[in-house]
């Protein structure tokens, strides 16, 4: 009896263990996809309307409408150049206005700028 207690007594901390780590482990993923202060500098050398409103639109439809068919792609796994013409189709099948596409747009090229330079 006793020793059935203890077992489950390790399999709650473990329990406990497993699932503090999934949560760390989510939360950091999320992070690094919201965008930042940082991004919107970024953003304003290349598009100087851009604004914090944009890139939070870009990234709710990223999340939202582009995982429809598919889950979010990894952002970083594409070039620029990719991105242009991935937005071209996309877009389209997302069926976005022209300020969701930008938004969406901008959204991605930032992310990937500022990922791909060590994440600030
Ligand atoms: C109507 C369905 C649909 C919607 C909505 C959609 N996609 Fe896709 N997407 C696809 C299909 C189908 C593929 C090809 C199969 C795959 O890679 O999953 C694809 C592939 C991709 C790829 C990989 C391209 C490659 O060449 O490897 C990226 C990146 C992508 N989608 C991004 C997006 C983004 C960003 C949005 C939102 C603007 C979006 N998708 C919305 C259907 C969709």
């Amino acid at each position: 009896m006793k020793e059935l207690q203890e077992y489950f007594k390790k399999r709650k901390y473990l329990f406990f263990i497993s699932v503090l780590v999934m949560f760390l482990f989510c939360c950091k993923a999320a992070q690094t996809l919201i965008p930042s202060n940082y991004d919107v500098k970024v953003a304003q050398a290349r598009w100087q309307t851009s604004n914090i409103d944009e890139l939070t639109k870009g990234y709710n439809i990223y999340e939202n409408q582009c995982t429809d068919c598919h889950d979010a792609k990894e952002i970083k796994d594409y070039s620029e150049a990719d991105w242009i013409k991935i937005m071209k189709t996309m877009g389209h099948k997302a069926k976005l206005d022209s300020t969701q596409y930008n938004a969406v747009l901008h959204y991605v090229l930032v992310k990937r700028q500022t990922l791909t330079a060590g994440n600030k």
